[in-house]
């Protein structure tokens, strides 16, 4: 049965499943012709279990295409998260042709066993043939899952990291054919405490100044610092056997707290790291407000590393191929707002909405009392309706911290749904600059560049009809204010 939450929270440019549960994204591999898209899936009901790979594909990463369920769980277990690389030369001697094919390693759980299971593709990933000699990788444990392959050039090898998850372990195994895994080194324990350590993945990301660097990509559930889910990273170098960290920094990809399981694209056409995330959080995935359908990805994000204020290389994630989805532009002309006022815009019902936001406040006034400290200086953008209900963005440009506060909305409450958070910008710096993607249950920032995300689910019981810039305590110059009512793709 479809509620009237079902449709009003539905995204329009992100992906999510026509029914049933969804959760992280699988098999992210470019076939030469489509970008596939699989996931953790089950189509019976609104809840994990009895864990399935859904399957959509895309030429864009934005417009997808349902496709029917790839690999179903089976006696043996539910298809857990995994992988699926382009078997070209057909190491795996399982294609007939030169042409080889598609191979799906996903990891096969049941309550006692989780092992790592093959199956190919003969027609470009619609659907797989299992193995006849599976598992290809068990060791034994109840906590081993998530393969992620990769091809290796320098060492001409196919190589596997898999999460050995209680052990807060990212075991790297070796494999000639796909089918015969010898074990390489294990990376950690390393990284946050938590309990289950899950979906490594690992990518070489360019550098933006140039060169590139290995990130080796870890989601941790529950125990992230924002609460539950959170995807931490670590840079370093890959030699093909081991994952040696530059230094001891955890990153995190998101400073909100729905981004989880990161997985990054295999087999891209040129050098260009992408990923997706799964758009939830296990504190409360199953307990939200639509009925027929839970869960949604992330927009596809293109990766590059930069170094930050401090010297640290950082992941900067920006939208991929969004512009493309630009419709009508919503006029908005603002260019200075002076210290206690505010410009409003109308914003019109029905459509995923992208703001490009580029502000200066202005220096803290000379005339303050002497040794007055008290704060100055806050931009604050508010996302609002006549019912009361706020989603606010800010910016603090005394301490360089932007906040994001989803708590004055009220379709949805949960003890986990915690509604503020906040990250640090460059704190020596008065200017900042955003990105914001409003997507009916979603909302996606991008602030400086990409290197501090935001990503978070909101239910706003009722339409948030207008747009609020607001300078407080300190004027602000605003150099750029766009805003894009973005064209509906998922058809749903
Ligand atoms: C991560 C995860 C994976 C597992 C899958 C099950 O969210 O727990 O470790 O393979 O989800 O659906």
């Amino acid at each position: 049965v479809k509620t009237g939450s079902d449709v009003f929270y539905r995204p329009t440019v992100h992906f999510s499943p026509t029914t049933g549960f969804m959760n992280d994204p699988n098999g992210l591999v470019f076939d030469g012709e489509r970008y596939h898209l699989y996931y953790q899936y089950d189509p019976f009901a609104p809840y994990a279990g009895h864990v399935h790979w859904g399957h959509a594909s895309s030429t864009d990463m934005l417009h997808w295409k349902d496709q029917p369920i790839a690999i179903p769980e089976t006696e043996a277990g539910e298809a857990f998260t995994g992988c699926a690389v382009m078997d070209r030369a057909n190491a795996s001697g399982l294609f007939e042709d030169s042409k080889g094919g598609m191979v799906a390693l996903y990891t096969r759980a049941s309550p006692d066993r989780q092992a790592q299971y093959l199956a190919t593709s003969h027609d470009n990933g619609q659907s797989f043939t299992e193995y006849a000699h599976n598992p290809v990788l068990d060791i034994g444990s109840n906590s081993f899952r998530d393969p992620q392959v990769i091809f290796h050039k320098p060492t001409n090898q196919w190589v596997m990291v898999v999460a050995k998850s209680r052990l807060h372990q990212s075991a790297f195994y070796a494999s000639i054919d796909l089918i015969h895994w010898v074990h390489l080194s294990d990376f950690g324990p390393s990284g946050l405490f938590g309990v289950d350590y899950e979906c490594p993945n690992l990518i070489e990301v360019p550098i933006e100044s140039g060169g590139s660097r290995w990130v080796l990509f870890v989601s941790v559930n529950p125990g992230g610092p924002t609460g539950g889910s959170i995807t931490q990273y670590f840079v370093g170098q890959f030699d093909g056997t081991r994952f040696i960290p530059d230094d001891t920094v955890i990153g995190l990809t998101d400073f909100a707290k729905d981004a989880y399981a990161l997985q990054v694209y295999g087999n891209m056409p040129k050098a260009e790291a992408v990923s997706i995330a799964w758009l939830g959080n296990w504190q409360y995935c199953q307990e939200l407000p639509t009925q027929s359908w839970r869960g949604c990805m992330t927009l596809p994000r293109t990766m590059t590393l930069r170094r930050d204020f401090a010297g640290w290389l950082r992941l900067a994630q920006t939208p991929r191929g969004l512009e493309t989805l630009r419709d009508t532009a919503i006029a908005f002309e603002v260019k200075r707002i002076a210290a206690g006022a505010s410009a409003q815009v109308a914003l019109p019902p029905g459509k995923a909405l992208e703001l490009l936001l580029s502000v200066t406040v202005d220096e803290r006034p000379r005339d303050l009392p002497l040794g007055d400290k008290g704060r100055t200086g806050r931009f604050v953008i508010t996302f609002g309706n006549d019912q009361g209900e706020t989603l606010t963005i800010g910016f603090d440009a005394f301490s360089g911290q932007l906040w994001l506060d989803r708590d004055e909305l009220k379709g949805f409450a949960q003890p986990f749904f915690t509604g503020q958070f906040s990250t640090v910008l460059n704190p020596d710096d008065r200017h900042f600059e955003i990105r914001v993607v409003l997507d009916a249950c979603t909302l996606e920032i991008f602030a400086n560049g990409g290197l501090s995300v935001g990503t978070a689910l909101i239910f706003p019981v009722s339409p948030l009809d207008f747009l609020r810039l607001e300078a407080n305590g300190a004027g602000a110059t605003v150099e750029q204010v766009e805003l894009f009512q973005l064209r509906k793709v998922m058809e749903r």
